[in-house]
Protein backbone atom coordinates (compact mmCIF):
# COMPACT_ATOMS: atom_id res chain seq x y z
CA UNK A 1 0.00 0.00 0.00
CA UNK A 2 1.50 3.16 -0.85
CA UNK A 3 2.37 6.14 1.93
CA UNK A 4 -0.20 8.11 0.42
CA UNK A 5 -3.05 5.94 0.84
CA UNK A 6 -1.87 5.05 4.27
CA UNK A 7 -1.69 8.79 5.27
CA UNK A 8 -5.01 9.49 4.32
CA UNK A 9 -6.31 6.64 5.64
CA UNK A 10 -5.16 7.45 9.31
CA UNK A 11 -6.38 11.10 8.66
CA UNK A 12 -9.74 9.46 7.89
CA UNK A 13 -9.86 6.92 10.36
CA UNK A 14 -8.79 9.59 13.05
CA UNK A 15 -11.93 12.12 11.99
CA UNK A 16 -14.24 10.05 11.33
CA UNK A 17 -14.26 8.79 14.57
CA UNK A 18 -13.89 12.01 16.09
CA UNK A 19 -16.82 13.31 14.28
CA UNK A 20 -18.78 10.00 14.65
CA UNK A 21 -18.24 11.00 18.64
CA UNK A 22 -19.43 14.25 18.49
CA UNK A 23 -22.40 13.37 16.44
CA UNK A 24 -23.35 10.87 18.89
CA UNK A 25 -23.37 13.45 21.33
CA UNK A 26 -24.99 16.06 19.91
CA UNK A 27 -27.93 14.14 18.96
CA UNK A 28 -28.53 12.86 22.50
CA UNK A 29 -28.15 16.16 23.22
CA UNK A 30 -30.91 17.22 20.88
CA UNK A 31 -33.01 14.61 22.36
CA UNK A 32 -32.47 15.57 25.58
CA UNK A 33 -33.13 19.02 25.40
CA UNK A 34 -36.43 18.36 23.46
CA UNK A 35 -37.90 15.84 25.83
CA UNK A 36 -37.01 17.65 28.58
CA UNK A 37 -38.51 20.99 27.53
CA UNK A 38 -42.04 19.13 26.52
CA UNK A 39 -41.47 17.19 29.91
CA UNK A 40 -41.19 20.15 31.93
CA UNK A 41 -43.90 22.69 30.58
CA UNK A 42 -46.38 19.40 31.17
CA UNK A 43 -45.30 19.13 34.70
CA UNK A 44 -45.76 23.26 34.80
CA UNK A 45 -49.52 22.66 33.36
CA UNK A 46 -49.96 19.42 36.04
CA UNK A 47 -48.93 21.49 38.70
CA UNK A 48 -51.17 24.69 38.42
CA UNK A 49 -53.57 22.57 37.71
CA UNK A 50 -53.98 20.55 41.02
CA UNK A 51 -52.74 23.62 42.89
CA UNK A 52 -56.44 24.87 41.06
CA UNK A 53 -57.71 22.05 42.39
CA UNK A 54 -56.61 22.74 45.98
CA UNK A 55 -57.46 26.35 46.20
CA UNK A 56 -61.56 25.82 44.64
CA UNK A 57 -62.47 22.24 44.52
CA UNK A 58 -60.82 20.71 47.51
CA UNK A 59 -64.27 20.24 49.27
CA UNK A 60 -66.03 19.00 46.00
CA UNK A 61 -66.70 15.39 45.23
CA UNK A 62 -64.34 14.57 42.55
CA UNK A 63 -66.33 12.48 40.31
CA UNK A 64 -69.38 15.22 39.93
CA UNK A 65 -66.74 18.06 39.36
CA UNK A 66 -64.76 16.27 36.75
CA UNK A 67 -66.86 17.54 33.88
CA UNK A 68 -65.94 20.96 35.19
CA UNK A 69 -62.56 20.35 36.36
CA UNK A 70 -61.79 18.87 32.63
CA UNK A 71 -62.84 22.89 31.02
CA UNK A 72 -60.51 24.25 33.79
CA UNK A 73 -57.52 22.60 32.81
CA UNK A 74 -58.14 22.17 28.88
CA UNK A 75 -58.35 25.79 28.46
CA UNK A 76 -54.59 26.50 28.78
CA UNK A 77 -53.32 23.26 27.37
CA UNK A 78 -53.10 21.85 24.18
CA UNK A 79 -52.21 18.95 25.87
CA UNK A 80 -54.68 16.09 26.31
CA UNK A 81 -56.13 16.10 29.91
CA UNK A 82 -57.05 12.97 31.60
CA UNK A 83 -58.21 12.57 35.41
CA UNK A 84 -58.63 9.91 37.96
CA UNK A 85 -60.05 8.84 40.78
CA UNK A 86 -58.05 7.36 43.92
CA UNK A 87 -57.95 4.01 42.27
CA UNK A 88 -56.79 5.30 39.17
CA UNK A 89 -60.52 4.70 37.24
CA UNK A 90 -60.21 7.46 34.25
CA UNK A 91 -63.33 9.83 35.30
CA UNK A 92 -62.55 12.22 32.35
CA UNK A 93 -60.59 12.22 28.86
CA UNK A 94 -60.22 15.92 26.98
CA UNK A 95 -60.19 13.69 23.62
CA UNK A 96 -63.63 11.55 24.58
CA UNK A 97 -62.29 8.48 24.75
CA UNK A 98 -62.40 5.13 27.29
CA UNK A 99 -64.25 6.47 30.25
CA UNK A 100 -63.81 4.18 33.03
CA UNK A 101 -60.94 2.01 31.90
CA UNK A 102 -58.66 1.56 34.56
CA UNK A 103 -55.01 3.68 34.04
CA UNK A 104 -52.90 1.95 36.42
CA UNK A 105 -50.57 0.12 33.74
CA UNK A 106 -49.04 3.39 33.39
CA UNK A 107 -46.59 3.72 36.26
CA UNK A 108 -47.21 7.58 35.79
CA UNK A 109 -50.69 7.25 37.13
CA UNK A 110 -49.42 4.68 39.95
CA UNK A 111 -47.23 7.26 41.20
CA UNK A 112 -49.32 10.15 41.11
CA UNK A 113 -52.42 7.95 42.90
CA UNK A 114 -49.94 7.37 45.07
CA UNK A 115 -49.34 10.83 46.11
CA UNK A 116 -45.80 11.65 43.65
CA UNK A 117 -45.70 13.23 40.78
CA UNK A 118 -44.30 11.42 37.66
CA UNK A 119 -43.66 11.79 34.00
CA UNK A 120 -43.35 8.11 31.21
CA UNK A 121 -42.32 8.11 28.13
CA UNK A 122 -43.69 5.68 26.16
CA UNK A 123 -46.20 4.43 23.33
CA UNK A 124 -49.82 5.15 23.88
CA UNK A 125 -51.74 1.43 24.31
CA UNK A 126 -54.94 3.01 22.12
CA UNK A 127 -53.09 5.21 19.03
CA UNK A 128 -49.60 3.25 19.13
CA UNK A 129 -48.08 6.59 18.96
CA UNK A 130 -44.99 7.76 20.90
CA UNK A 131 -46.26 9.93 23.87
CA UNK A 132 -44.56 12.10 26.70
CA UNK A 133 -47.51 11.61 30.27
CA UNK A 134 -47.28 13.59 33.08
CA UNK A 135 -49.46 12.84 36.25
CA UNK A 136 -49.85 14.63 38.81
CA UNK A 137 -51.76 13.95 41.93
CA UNK A 138 -54.91 15.72 43.52
CA UNK A 139 -54.85 16.98 47.07
CA UNK A 140 -58.05 17.28 49.17
CA UNK A 141 -56.74 18.15 52.68
CA UNK A 142 -53.66 16.41 51.95
CA UNK A 143 -54.97 13.14 51.06
CA UNK A 144 -55.15 12.35 47.63
CA UNK A 145 -58.32 11.94 45.91
CA UNK A 146 -56.87 11.54 42.68
CA UNK A 147 -54.46 12.28 39.70
CA UNK A 148 -54.79 14.85 36.79
CA UNK A 149 -52.37 13.46 33.61
CA UNK A 150 -50.99 15.40 30.65
CA UNK A 151 -50.24 13.58 27.76
CA UNK A 152 -48.52 14.95 24.87
CA UNK A 153 -47.80 13.32 21.48
CA UNK A 154 -44.17 13.28 20.24
CA UNK A 155 -44.58 12.42 17.06
CA UNK A 156 -43.95 16.19 15.70
CA UNK A 157 -41.22 16.51 18.09
CA UNK A 158 -39.30 13.15 17.34
CA UNK A 159 -39.54 13.94 13.46
CA UNK A 160 -37.67 17.33 14.77
CA UNK A 161 -35.03 15.81 16.15
CA UNK A 162 -34.70 13.30 13.25
CA UNK A 163 -34.37 16.14 10.42
CA UNK A 164 -31.51 17.76 13.11
CA UNK A 165 -30.24 14.38 12.99
CA UNK A 166 -29.99 14.25 8.95
CA UNK A 167 -28.42 17.86 8.94
CA UNK A 168 -25.66 16.61 11.36
CA UNK A 169 -25.17 13.76 9.33
CA UNK A 170 -24.46 15.66 6.61
CA UNK A 171 -22.22 17.85 8.05
CA UNK A 172 -20.18 15.35 9.45
CA UNK A 173 -20.20 13.85 6.26
CA UNK A 174 -18.84 17.46 4.81
CA UNK A 175 -16.07 17.28 7.37
CA UNK A 176 -14.84 13.84 6.16
CA UNK A 177 -14.93 14.97 2.16
CA UNK A 178 -13.46 17.82 2.91
CA UNK A 179 -10.56 16.22 5.62
CA UNK A 180 -10.03 13.54 3.05
CA UNK A 181 -9.60 16.57 -0.13
CA UNK A 182 -6.82 17.96 2.40
CA UNK A 183 -5.24 14.76 3.24
CA UNK A 184 -4.44 14.29 -0.30
CA UNK A 185 -2.92 17.41 -0.92
CA UNK A 186 -0.87 17.54 2.68
CA UNK A 187 0.02 13.42 1.59
CA UNK A 188 0.67 14.39 -1.72
CA UNK A 189 3.53 16.95 -0.79
CA UNK A 190 5.07 14.30 1.77
CA UNK A 191 5.03 11.58 -1.35
CA UNK A 192 6.51 13.54 -4.06
CA UNK A 193 9.87 14.32 -1.86
CA UNK A 194 9.43 10.58 -1.41
CA UNK A 195 9.44 10.19 -4.81
CA UNK A 196 12.11 12.14 -5.81
CA UNK A 197 14.46 10.25 -3.56
CA UNK A 198 13.24 7.26 -4.80
CA UNK A 199 13.80 7.81 -8.24
CA UNK A 200 17.34 9.54 -7.17
CA UNK A 201 18.15 6.57 -5.79
CA UNK A 202 16.71 4.52 -8.41
CA UNK A 203 19.11 6.01 -10.58
CA UNK A 204 22.36 5.15 -8.09
CA UNK A 205 21.49 1.66 -7.85
CA UNK A 206 21.78 1.81 -12.18
CA UNK A 207 25.09 3.46 -11.42
CA UNK A 208 24.15 7.01 -12.55
CA UNK A 209 25.77 8.94 -9.59
CA UNK A 210 25.29 12.40 -11.49
CA UNK A 211 21.99 13.07 -9.49
CA UNK A 212 20.84 16.32 -7.95
CA UNK A 213 17.67 15.34 -6.18
CA UNK A 214 15.87 18.50 -5.82
CA UNK A 215 15.14 19.63 -2.39
CA UNK A 216 11.24 20.53 -1.52
CA UNK A 217 10.84 21.72 2.24
CA UNK A 218 13.45 21.93 5.08
CA UNK A 219 12.65 18.56 7.03
CA UNK A 220 13.42 16.04 7.38
CA UNK A 221 13.16 14.34 4.14
CA UNK A 222 14.70 17.45 2.81
CA UNK A 223 17.65 16.81 4.89
CA UNK A 224 17.45 13.53 3.33
CA UNK A 225 17.61 14.72 -0.05
CA UNK A 226 20.90 16.93 0.68
CA UNK A 227 22.63 13.28 2.94
CA UNK A 228 22.15 11.39 -0.87
CA UNK A 229 23.33 14.40 -3.20
CA UNK A 230 26.46 14.27 -0.97
CA UNK A 231 26.58 10.76 -1.04
CA UNK A 232 26.19 10.87 -4.44
CA UNK A 233 29.31 13.04 -4.84
CA UNK A 234 31.43 11.63 -2.64
CA UNK A 235 30.68 8.66 -4.92
CA UNK A 236 31.81 10.43 -7.49
CA UNK A 237 34.70 11.92 -6.08
CA UNK A 238 36.18 8.25 -5.20
CA UNK A 239 35.51 7.11 -8.21
CA UNK A 240 37.63 9.50 -10.07
CA UNK A 241 39.99 8.76 -7.48
CA UNK A 242 39.51 5.38 -7.86
CA UNK A 243 40.44 5.92 -11.78
CA UNK A 244 43.23 7.89 -11.13
CA UNK A 245 44.81 5.86 -8.82
CA UNK A 246 44.76 2.66 -11.93
CA UNK A 247 46.06 4.82 -14.42
CA UNK A 248 49.05 6.29 -11.79
CA UNK A 249 49.48 2.53 -10.63
CA UNK A 250 49.72 1.23 -14.12
CA UNK A 251 52.40 3.70 -14.64
CA UNK A 252 53.86 3.17 -11.80
CA UNK A 253 54.09 -0.82 -12.71
CA UNK A 254 55.29 0.34 -15.72
CA UNK A 255 58.30 2.18 -15.28
CA UNK A 256 60.12 -0.54 -13.68
CA UNK A 257 58.74 -3.31 -16.00
CA UNK A 258 59.93 -1.02 -19.06
CA UNK A 259 63.78 -0.39 -17.21
CA UNK A 260 63.87 -4.10 -16.83
CA UNK A 261 62.86 -5.17 -20.31
CA UNK A 262 65.04 -2.95 -21.99
CA UNK A 263 67.90 -3.99 -19.51
CA UNK A 264 67.15 -7.76 -20.58
CA UNK A 265 67.09 -6.50 -24.47
CA UNK A 266 70.35 -4.35 -24.00
CA UNK A 267 72.13 -7.98 -22.28
CA UNK A 268 70.56 -10.29 -24.80
CA UNK A 269 72.50 -8.18 -27.84
CA UNK A 270 75.57 -7.32 -26.11
CA UNK A 271 76.27 -11.65 -26.09
CA UNK A 272 78.63 -13.19 -23.05
CA UNK A 273 81.53 -11.11 -23.35
CA UNK A 274 80.89 -7.71 -21.51
CA UNK A 275 80.93 -9.20 -17.16
CA UNK A 276 80.50 -5.31 -15.86
CA UNK A 277 77.46 -4.77 -17.93
CA UNK A 278 75.69 -8.06 -16.97
CA UNK A 279 76.35 -6.94 -13.66
CA UNK A 280 75.28 -3.86 -13.85
CA UNK A 281 71.86 -4.87 -15.68
CA UNK A 282 71.47 -7.76 -13.17
CA UNK A 283 71.66 -5.56 -9.90
CA UNK A 284 69.16 -3.06 -11.86
CA UNK A 285 66.54 -5.24 -13.03
CA UNK A 286 66.90 -6.88 -8.96
CA UNK A 287 66.34 -3.46 -7.39
CA UNK A 288 63.47 -2.86 -9.95
CA UNK A 289 62.46 -6.13 -9.54
CA UNK A 290 62.22 -5.52 -5.39
CA UNK A 291 60.49 -2.16 -6.53
CA UNK A 292 57.59 -4.03 -7.99
CA UNK A 293 56.97 -6.56 -5.56
CA UNK A 294 57.32 -3.96 -2.87
CA UNK A 295 54.31 -2.32 -4.69
CA UNK A 296 51.66 -4.98 -5.16
CA UNK A 297 52.75 -5.94 -1.32
CA UNK A 298 51.58 -2.24 -0.06
CA UNK A 299 48.41 -2.44 -2.67
CA UNK A 300 48.21 -5.96 -0.67
CA UNK A 301 48.27 -4.40 2.53
CA UNK A 302 46.06 -1.79 1.64
CA UNK A 303 43.17 -3.85 0.64
CA UNK A 304 43.71 -6.02 3.83
CA UNK A 305 43.50 -2.82 5.82
CA UNK A 306 40.79 -0.89 4.33
CA UNK A 307 38.71 -4.09 4.46
CA UNK A 308 39.68 -4.68 8.42
CA UNK A 309 41.32 -7.93 7.35
CA UNK A 310 44.39 -7.44 9.50
CA UNK A 311 45.22 -7.90 12.80
CA UNK A 312 48.06 -6.77 15.02
CA UNK A 313 50.76 -8.97 16.37
CA UNK A 314 50.89 -6.54 19.81
CA UNK A 315 53.84 -7.39 21.72
CA UNK A 316 56.07 -4.94 24.17
CA UNK A 317 58.03 -2.54 21.99
CA UNK A 318 61.00 -0.49 23.06
CA UNK A 319 60.25 2.97 20.85
CA UNK A 320 63.60 4.03 21.39
CA UNK A 321 65.47 1.00 19.65
CA UNK A 322 63.00 1.17 17.18
CA UNK A 323 63.43 4.79 16.42
CA UNK A 324 67.47 4.41 16.26
CA UNK A 325 67.21 1.62 13.86
CA UNK A 326 65.29 3.58 11.45
CA UNK A 327 67.46 6.14 11.78
CA UNK A 328 70.03 3.80 11.10
CA UNK A 329 68.15 2.41 8.05
CA UNK A 330 67.04 5.73 6.47
CA UNK A 331 70.35 7.67 7.27
CA UNK A 332 72.47 7.16 3.99
CA UNK A 333 69.41 7.91 1.77
CA UNK A 334 68.84 11.07 3.74
CA UNK A 335 72.72 12.13 3.17
CA UNK A 336 72.87 11.25 -0.25
CA UNK A 337 69.70 13.66 -0.58
CA UNK A 338 71.81 16.47 1.52
CA UNK A 339 68.90 16.11 4.03
CA UNK A 340 70.12 16.32 7.71
CA UNK A 341 68.12 13.25 9.65
CA UNK A 342 67.87 13.48 13.63
CA UNK A 343 66.86 11.03 15.70
CA UNK A 344 65.73 12.10 19.76
CA UNK A 345 64.47 9.25 21.61
CA UNK A 346 64.42 9.65 25.30
CA UNK A 347 65.98 6.21 26.59
CA UNK A 348 63.42 6.42 29.60
CA UNK A 349 60.21 6.15 27.18
CA UNK A 350 57.62 3.81 28.41
CA UNK A 351 57.48 0.18 26.63
CA UNK A 352 54.31 0.00 25.03
CA UNK A 353 52.01 -2.70 23.27
CA UNK A 354 52.56 -2.65 19.74
CA UNK A 355 52.91 -4.12 16.65
CA UNK A 356 56.27 -3.92 15.99
CA UNK A 357 56.70 -4.05 11.94
CA UNK A 358 53.36 -2.03 11.32
CA UNK A 359 55.10 0.67 13.93
CA UNK A 360 57.83 0.60 11.76
CA UNK A 361 55.99 0.57 8.72
CA UNK A 362 54.23 3.53 9.42
CA UNK A 363 57.25 5.60 10.61
CA UNK A 364 59.35 4.75 7.52
CA UNK A 365 55.99 5.81 5.10
CA UNK A 366 56.82 9.49 7.38
CA UNK A 367 59.87 9.90 6.77
CA UNK A 368 59.26 8.74 3.56
CA UNK A 369 56.86 11.55 2.33
CA UNK A 370 59.62 13.87 4.39
CA UNK A 371 62.34 12.66 2.50
CA UNK A 372 60.36 13.12 -0.90
CA UNK A 373 59.48 16.49 0.33
CA UNK A 374 62.45 18.19 1.29
CA UNK A 375 65.01 19.32 -0.27
CA UNK A 376 68.87 19.95 0.57
CA UNK A 377 69.48 21.49 2.99
CA UNK A 378 66.74 20.86 4.78
CA UNK A 379 66.43 18.42 7.74
CA UNK A 380 63.94 15.89 9.46
CA UNK A 381 63.33 15.82 13.35
CA UNK A 382 61.89 12.42 14.87
CA UNK A 383 61.08 12.79 18.37
CA UNK A 384 59.32 10.80 20.89
CA UNK A 385 58.20 11.94 23.93
CA UNK A 386 55.60 11.02 26.81
CA UNK A 387 52.16 12.95 27.85
CA UNK A 388 49.56 11.58 30.54
CA UNK A 389 48.82 7.70 28.99
CA UNK A 390 50.15 8.64 25.68
CA UNK A 391 53.34 8.54 23.65
CA UNK A 392 53.77 10.84 21.01
CA UNK A 393 56.02 9.81 17.74
CA UNK A 394 56.39 13.06 15.75
CA UNK A 395 57.89 13.38 12.52
CA UNK A 396 59.16 16.75 11.72
CA UNK A 397 60.64 18.15 8.39
CA UNK A 398 61.31 22.19 6.65
CA UNK A 399 59.97 20.42 3.23
CA UNK A 400 57.74 21.88 1.06
CA UNK A 401 54.27 21.73 3.08
CA UNK A 402 51.03 20.91 2.02
CA UNK A 403 48.61 23.68 0.79
CA UNK A 404 45.61 24.45 3.36
CA UNK A 405 43.34 23.04 0.53
CA UNK A 406 45.27 19.60 0.03
CA UNK A 407 45.45 19.17 3.84
CA UNK A 408 41.82 17.99 4.60
CA UNK A 409 42.59 15.48 1.76
CA UNK A 410 46.17 13.81 2.31
CA UNK A 411 44.92 11.03 4.66
CA UNK A 412 42.07 9.78 1.66
CA UNK A 413 43.58 6.67 -0.09
CA UNK A 414 44.92 7.21 -3.07
CA UNK A 415 44.82 11.10 -2.83
CA UNK A 416 48.49 12.56 -3.74
CA UNK A 417 49.21 16.15 -3.94
CA UNK A 418 50.49 16.29 -7.68
CA UNK A 419 48.81 13.35 -9.65
CA UNK A 420 51.71 12.61 -11.81
CA UNK A 421 54.08 11.84 -9.30
CA UNK A 422 55.80 8.83 -7.86
CA UNK A 423 53.87 7.32 -5.36
CA UNK A 424 50.42 5.30 -5.16
CA UNK A 425 48.73 8.10 -2.33
CA UNK A 426 47.91 5.02 0.16
CA UNK A 427 51.62 6.21 2.41
CA UNK A 428 49.37 8.26 4.89
CA UNK A 429 46.07 6.41 4.23
CA UNK A 430 47.67 3.06 5.35
CA UNK A 431 49.69 4.66 8.34
CA UNK A 432 46.62 6.28 9.06
CA UNK A 433 44.45 2.92 9.62
CA UNK A 434 47.25 0.99 11.33
CA UNK A 435 47.37 3.88 13.98
CA UNK A 436 43.91 3.61 14.36
CA UNK A 437 44.14 -0.26 15.01
CA UNK A 438 46.43 0.96 17.69
CA UNK A 439 43.28 2.71 19.42
CA UNK A 440 45.76 5.55 18.48
CA UNK A 441 45.75 9.04 16.66
CA UNK A 442 47.23 10.18 13.90
CA UNK A 443 47.74 14.61 13.13
CA UNK A 444 48.99 16.15 10.59
CA UNK A 445 49.89 20.02 10.56
CA UNK A 446 51.51 22.02 7.72
CA UNK A 447 52.86 25.61 6.52
CA UNK A 448 52.93 25.68 2.69
CA UNK A 449 56.99 26.53 2.41
CA UNK A 450 57.42 26.02 6.02
CA UNK A 451 57.46 21.95 6.48
CA UNK A 452 55.02 19.55 8.09
CA UNK A 453 54.78 17.93 11.23
CA UNK A 454 52.94 14.25 11.45
CA UNK A 455 52.41 13.38 15.04
CA UNK A 456 51.26 10.08 16.47
CA UNK A 457 49.92 9.17 19.75
CA UNK A 458 49.79 5.90 20.87
CA UNK A 459 48.35 4.94 24.00
CA UNK A 460 50.76 3.51 26.97
N1 LIG B 1 56.02 15.58 4.56
C1 LIG B 1 55.27 16.03 3.55
N2 LIG B 1 55.54 17.22 2.97
C2 LIG B 1 54.76 17.65 1.95
N3 LIG B 1 53.71 16.98 1.43
C3 LIG B 1 53.39 15.79 1.97
C4 LIG B 1 54.15 15.26 3.05
N4 LIG B 1 53.59 14.06 3.39
C5 LIG B 1 52.56 13.86 2.55
N5 LIG B 1 52.42 14.89 1.68
C6 LIG B 1 51.40 15.05 0.64
O1 LIG B 1 50.38 14.09 0.89
C7 LIG B 1 50.18 13.26 -0.24
C8 LIG B 1 49.82 11.85 0.19
O2 LIG B 1 50.87 11.22 0.86
P1 LIG B 1 50.95 9.66 0.88
O3 LIG B 1 52.11 9.26 1.70
O4 LIG B 1 49.62 9.17 1.30
O5 LIG B 1 51.12 9.30 -0.62
P2 LIG B 1 52.44 9.37 -1.51
O6 LIG B 1 53.60 9.65 -0.64
O7 LIG B 1 52.14 10.32 -2.60
O8 LIG B 1 52.48 7.92 -2.08
P3 LIG B 1 53.08 6.60 -1.33
O9 LIG B 1 53.30 6.99 0.10
O10 LIG B 1 51.98 5.62 -1.48
O11 LIG B 1 54.29 6.27 -2.05
C9 LIG B 1 51.48 13.33 -0.97
O12 LIG B 1 51.30 13.07 -2.34
C10 LIG B 1 51.93 14.76 -0.72
O13 LIG B 1 51.31 15.64 -1.62
MG1 LIG C 1 54.06 8.48 1.10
Amino acid sequence: MSIQKRLVGSYLVVISITVLILEIFLIVSVRYYYFHNIERVLMNQAELSASFFQQYFAEEDLEKQSERLLQGFTTHSDAQVQIMDSSGRLLQDSTGLDFGSLMTPYPDVQAAIAGQPESWKGKDSGTREPVLAVSYPLKAHNITVGAVRFVSSLTGTISTINHIACLLLGVGLLVVAIVTILGLFLSGTITRSIQDLKQAADRMTEGDFRINVHKRYRDELGSLADTLNKMASRIVQSEQLKNDFISSVSHELRTPLTSIKGWVITLKASGDGNQDLLHEGLDIIESESDRLGRMVDELLDFSKLDSGRITLDLKPVQLADLLHHIGRQLGPRAARQGVSLHIQADEMLPIIQADENRLKQVLINLIDNSLKFTDAPGSITVEACTAPGHVIVSVADTGTGISEGNLANVLQKFYKGDPHATGSGLGLAISDQIVKLHKGELQIASTEGQGTKVQIRLPI
